[in-house]
């Protein structure tokens, strides 16, 4: 008897085109993804919408759009089996986000670390109300796919809490209209720190004013080796427990670019000296990005090629954008 597959679950992510992605953005995510893709049904998405409240150069957010595109396929996700998207190129984000506003409270998004830690930095009269509402255009683009599951890394949790009492919300006032999702943190390489502060999470922006922060997916081989052998460790001169931060994150880079536990690495690494450590994540690291940064100068080199993907998965993710959003329209009266 011919086997029904079970309908598999639907996961549902994004990435702002803002800086480059770095080592970070390819354990904690991009790797996961690419190596999931068979048990879900795939949704990624390029938040280019949300990219904007950074006001960022027009000429630079087209070139980090199309950028992030080619890292999307790079790191191994493959258009056939992932929905490829940009943000922008499906208006039902937008229209969605209008509807869940009215229904989000100033008091959630008030309460929101990002948004607090942007607002105190900034001030209220510099701060943009497309950073305060942020959280909302970013449980439309899950909501709007009926998502399961939202892989993310632990600073979105709040976001992903906001998503879901949003479509709490609207299922309790008008019937169950929305899928309520649910966040996948996850655990390898989720976390990997800043090289120059390994007190702080590895992130875009930081690296852009401190090179010495962050590996980027695009370094060549030798400035990966310049950035690993500067990275912070401590004042031991060899491997030992306790480890300090900086030790503990360049282990935690090797096990998770080696696919074994942490513990083991450390094993491997016992009583060592920090310059064997950091030659061999440096190893590592440099083995790891040579494949990707192949197939990233083929795809980017070819642009047209690039556009037609996004092209051809925001005329298919459409179709399953507006049969939700229809749904919403029509429990709240619009339709
Ligand atoms: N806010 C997310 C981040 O900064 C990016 C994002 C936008 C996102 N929309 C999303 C992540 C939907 C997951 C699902 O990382």
């Amino acid at each position: 008897m011919p086997q029904t597959a079970a309908p598999r679950p639907r996961v549902l992510s994004g990435i702002q085109p803002d800086f480059s992605l770095h080592l970070g953005n390819y354990l904690g995510a991009l790797r996961n993804w690419a190596r999931d893709q068979d048990r879900f049904e795939n949704f990624f998405c390029i938040v280019d919408l949300h990219a904007l409240t950074q006001h960022p150069d027009p000429e630079r957010l087209r070139s980090l759009t199309l950028e992030l595109a080619a890292m999307y396929m790079a790191c191994g996700l493959d258009p056939n089996r992932c929905e490829i998207f940009v943000q922008s190129h499906v208006p039902a984000h937008t229209q969605l986000c209008w509807i869940l506003e009215t229904l989000t409270p100033m008091g959630w998004l008030e309460r929101m670390t990002q948004f607090k830690a942007r607002s105190q930095a900034q001030g209220s009269e510099r701060i943009n109300t497309g950073v305060f509402a942020y959280p909302v255009l970013q449980a439309a683009d899950i909501l709007l796919y009926d998502a399961d599951v939202v892989p993310v890394g632990e600073d979105q949790r709040q976001h992903i809490e906001l998503c879901r009492d949003l479509a709490n919300r609207l299922n309790s006032q008008r019937g169950d209209v929305l899928k309520v999702p649910a966040a996948l943190i996850s655990q390898v390489g989720a976390r990997v720190m800043g090289l120059d502060t390994p007190d702080e999470k590895m992130s875009k922006s930081l690296a852009v004013d401190r090179p010495g922060h962050a590996v980027l997916l695009l370094d060549p081989p030798d400035v990966v080796r310049r950035k690993v052998a500067r990275a912070t460790t401590d004042t031991e001169p060899a491997v030992h427990k306790p480890l300090g931060a900086g030790v503990a994150n360049l282990l935690e880079i090797y096990a998770a670019l080696h696919e074994i536990s942490v513990d083991a690495a450390l094993e491997a690494f016992e009583g060592k000296s920090y310059s064997i450590l950091k030659g061999a994540v440096a190893d590592a690291i440099v083995d790891a990005l040579r494949p990707i940064q192949a197939r990233y100068a083929d795809l980017r080199g070819d642009e047209e090629g690039l556009r037609r993907v996004l092209a051809e998965s925001a005329a298919r993710v459409h179709l399953v954008a507006d049969a939700t959003l229809q749904r919403v329209q029509k429990a709240v009266g619009l339709r």
